[in-house]
C-alpha cells in the first residue's frame, strides 16, 4: 500500500493543462486504489515565507509564528505520511508558481527536514518517489529542473521523475498530449 500526495499550483481549474495530467498520472498510478491526499495550493494558498514564518522556524512564539509554524508541521506530516509525490508545476514567467515556491520554503526547515553537515547538507524527507508534470508553453526549463531537483533533493528526495508537457496551448494540441501520455505510460509501466 503506497500513500500518494497530489499537489496542483495551476491557477486555471477546468482548463488546467497540469491539472488534467496530474489527474491522468494518478489514475495510472493508483491502479490498486491507494489512499491520496490532495493539495490545492491555489485553493487553498499557503502564504508567502514572511518574517513570522522565519521566526516561528526558529523557535519565537508570537501568534502569528505559531500559525506559520503549525501549517508547516502540517505540510511536512503529508510529506512524511507519502511515498508518492505528484506534482503540478506550470511554468508561468520562466518560473514555477510562487504557491508552488511558498510550498516549498514551508518544508524547508533546518533541523526538521534537513541539517547541514561537514559533507554539506542532508535531507530526512527519504524513501519518496515524486513525479513532476511540467507544463509550459515553449520556453526553457533546464534551471527549473534544477531548482526543483536541488531543493527537494536537498530534504531528500531524490528520486525525481520530470514529465514535460510543451505546446499544449498551439495548435499543436493533438500531438502535445500524445507525446505526455507516450511518457505518462512509459513511467506507469
Ligand atoms: C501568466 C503566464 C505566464 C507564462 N509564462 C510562461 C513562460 O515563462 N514559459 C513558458 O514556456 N510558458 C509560459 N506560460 C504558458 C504556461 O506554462 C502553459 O499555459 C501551461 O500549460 C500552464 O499550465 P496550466 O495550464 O496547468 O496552468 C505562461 C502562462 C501564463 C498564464
Amino acid at each position: 500500500m503506497s500513500n500518494i500526495l497530489v499537489l496542483n499550483s495551476s491557477v486555471r481549474f477546468e482548463n488546467s493543462n497540469s491539472r488534467q495530467l496530474t489527474r491522468v498520472l494518478l489514475e495510472k498510478l493508483n491502479a490498486g486504489d491507494q489512499p491520496v491526499k490532495h493539495r490545492d495550493l491555489v485553493k487553498q494558498p499557503i502564504p508567502h515565507f514572511d518574517h513570522s514564518a522565519f521566526s516561528g522556524f526558529s523557535g519565537d512564539d508570537s501568534q502569528a509564528s505559531q500559525q506559520a509554524r503549525a501549517l508547516s508541521d502540517e505540510l511536512i506530516r503529508e510529506v512524511k505520511d507519502s511515498d508518492i509525490i505528484i506534482i503540478g508545476a506550470p511554468v508561468y514567467n520562466f518560473s514555477i508558481p510562487t504557491t508552488l515556491k511558498a510550498w516549498i520554503d514551508y518544508i524547508a526547515r533546518v533541523g526538521v527536514t534537513f541539517n547541514y553537515t561537514e559533507k554539506g547538507p542532508v535531507g530526512h524527507l527519504k524513501n519518496k518517489k515524486v513525479y513532476i508534470v511540467l507544463a509550459r508553453g515553449g520556453g526553457s526549463v533546464e534551471h527549473i529542473e534544477m531548482q526543483l531537483s536541488q531543493t527537494l533533493g536537498m530534504l531528500g528526495m531524490n528520486d525525481i521523475t520530470y514529465i514535460h508537457a510543451a505546446n499544449l496551448d498551439t495548435p499543436e494540441r493533438e500531438a502535445g498530449l500524445n507525446d505526455v501520455f507516450t511518457q505518462i505510460d512509459a513511467v506507469c509501466h
